[in-house]
């Protein structure tokens, strides 16, 4: 008989497909990653957002004027607007009102991926915004503007949640008195 062929190939099989995941990354290969390599993702150097927009401008020189459908790969809402515009919006539009950078909702280089909830909730906002704009202030008799309408700075202003109370003057109750 030998002992050692069949039963050693059987355990080391039996050890490569059962042992589980936490105890696998201990093992001397994980233990091997150089410090270095771990130092230099906890040193990556923080999200430049006027960088990020210079580079997109970049990409997308001479297509300024094309429709942005045209030029970007996954717009569902923004489709009538330039490819120049896009930009603009994604500048003045969302970061700005929203007191946020591009990776609220982005994951930078990676602007067509819809993994990051914000930027669908964002889609729904954009819908939501056309209705208030189009089927009731458009509607609505007695205004003062000639085309009255909100954009996402009205409710925003600044902050991921607009506020429900006013901004406190002196003597004035800290809420609504019931
Ligand atoms: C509040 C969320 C939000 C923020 C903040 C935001 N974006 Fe966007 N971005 C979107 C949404 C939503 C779309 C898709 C629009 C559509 O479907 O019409 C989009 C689309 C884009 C696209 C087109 C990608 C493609 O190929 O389809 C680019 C490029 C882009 N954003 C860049 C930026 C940059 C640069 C910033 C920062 C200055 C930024 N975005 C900030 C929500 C956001
Ligand atoms: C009529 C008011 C109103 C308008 C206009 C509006 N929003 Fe909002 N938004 C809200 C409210 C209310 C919430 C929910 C806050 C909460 O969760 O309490 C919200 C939440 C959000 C959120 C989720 C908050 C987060 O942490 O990411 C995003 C993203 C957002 N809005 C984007 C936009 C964008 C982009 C626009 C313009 C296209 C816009 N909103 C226009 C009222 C508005």
């Amino acid at each position: 008989m030998q002992p050692l062929a069949v039963p050693a190939g059987y355990v080391l099989l039996t050890l490569v497909l059962f042992t589980p995941a936490p105890a696998r990354a201990q093992s001397p290969a994980a233990a091997a990653v150089p410090p270095t390599a771990l130092a230099s993702v906890t040193d990556a150097p923080p999200f430049d957002q006027a960088m990020a927009l210079a580079e997109l401008r970049k990409a997308i020189v001479g297509k300024e004027d094309l429709p942005s459908v045209e030029v970007f790969k996954n717009i569902t809402q923004y489709k009538g607007v330039t490819a120049g515009r896009l930009l603009r919006i994604m500048d003045y539009g969302f970061t700005r009102s929203l007191g946020v950078d591009c990776t609220h909702c982005h994951v930078p280089g990676q602007w067509d991926r819809d993994d990051k909830a914000p930027k669908q909730i964002a889609r729904a906002m954009s819908q939501m915004m056309a209705v208030i704009n189009n089927d009731h202030l458009k509607k609505m008799s007695g205004l003062n503007s000639a085309n009255p309408s909100v954009n996402c700075t009205t409710c925003h202003r600044g902050q991921k949640r607009p506020a429900l109370e006013s901004p406190l003057a002196p003597g004035t109750s800290p809420a609504l008195p019931r």
